[in-house]
């Protein structure tokens, strides 16, 4: 099963994917959490030690491997052959593997032909593997999706704030991954304070499958912000009993139902 998680910069996107990947390790499934962001994110929220997370490197910056598998000099292969990475790459901590994928990050003038080409292919091969579970932190926004990559999703989870704007995101971006031809398209509201917010989530959610809500939780953002090793930041207030009902949510449309 391949999940992906995406939305807006700062949403929560992360919390959710690392939330759900606790949720599904103790539930026995063999978890692979990829991180396509360009920053250390996911590896910190799951609570994967620093001298692990020190000691791996982003695929994307992996510039030999880029470069063998891409065809050195001027020539590009546009389907590069990465089915042994994840198995050589992943780390493990309790119960989680960890893949880096990294992500592009723009500016510069640099062409980055070779390096999206890369990605995708790693995209495509681990959305298409035989893994038990993949979830997938797509970092802000689904460019890295395509049509041919989006097949091997099982279901796109779209994660909003509740408020307007939020929402506009969330719909705009439920539409293109419909584009690219993923069925089954989820909602998840995160940082949600107060009745008021949830009377406007009841009443806002057209066009969107909203799977749960999870509460705003200050104990989680002070705990993110202390950092330093330690258990995963979602499991420090409330905020999992919130994770362990969405999770499941997620888990039954992954599965179809
Ligand atoms: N329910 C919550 N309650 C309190 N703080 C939260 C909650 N969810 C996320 N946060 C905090 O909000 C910040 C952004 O969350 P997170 O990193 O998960 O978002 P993101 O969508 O992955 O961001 P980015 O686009 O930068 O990758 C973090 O500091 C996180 O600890
Ligand atoms: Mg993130």
């Amino acid at each position: 099963m391949k999940i992906a998680i995406a939305g807006k910069g700062g949403v929560g996107k992360t919390t959710l994917a690392a939330g759900f990947c606790v949720f599904l390790a103790r539930r026995g499934y063999q978890v692979y959490a990829v991180d396509a962001d360009p920053d250390v994110s996911l590896g910190v929220a799951l609570g994967f030690p620093s001298w692990l997370l020190d000691s791996l490197q982003p695929l994307i910056e992996m510039k030999d491997l880029v470069e063998e598998r891409t065809g050195g000099g001027a020539y590009l292969v546009l389907n590069p052959q990465v089915d042994d990475l994840v198995a050589r790459y992943a780390c493990r901590h309790e119960n989680i593997s960890l893949l880096r994928m990294g992500g592009i990050k723009p500016g510069g003038s640099e062409c980055y032909c070779k390096e999206s080409s890369f990605l995708r292919a790693v995209l495509g091969s681990l959305l298409l593997g035989e893994e038990d579970v993949v979830v997938l932190d797509m970092g802000a926004g689904i460019e890295g999706l395509t049509r041919g990559t989006a097949r091997g999703v099982d279901l796109l989870v779209v994660v909003a704030e509740p408020t307007p704007v939020s929402f506009r995101t969330a719909r705009v971006i439920t539409s293109l991954a419909g584009d690219l031809g993923i069925a089954r398209i989820g909602a998840v509201v995160n940082k949600v304070r107060n009745q008021a917010e949830r009377d406007f989530i009841a009443a806002s959610g057209e066009g969107l499958q909203v799977l749960g809500c999870l509460s705003y939780d200050e104990e989680v953002l002070d705990r993110a912000l202390a950092g330093g090793d330690g258990p995963p930041a979602v499991l420090a207030g409330r905020l999992y009993a919130d994770l362990e009902g969405v999770g499941a949510r997620i888990l039954k449309l992954a599965e179809g139902g």
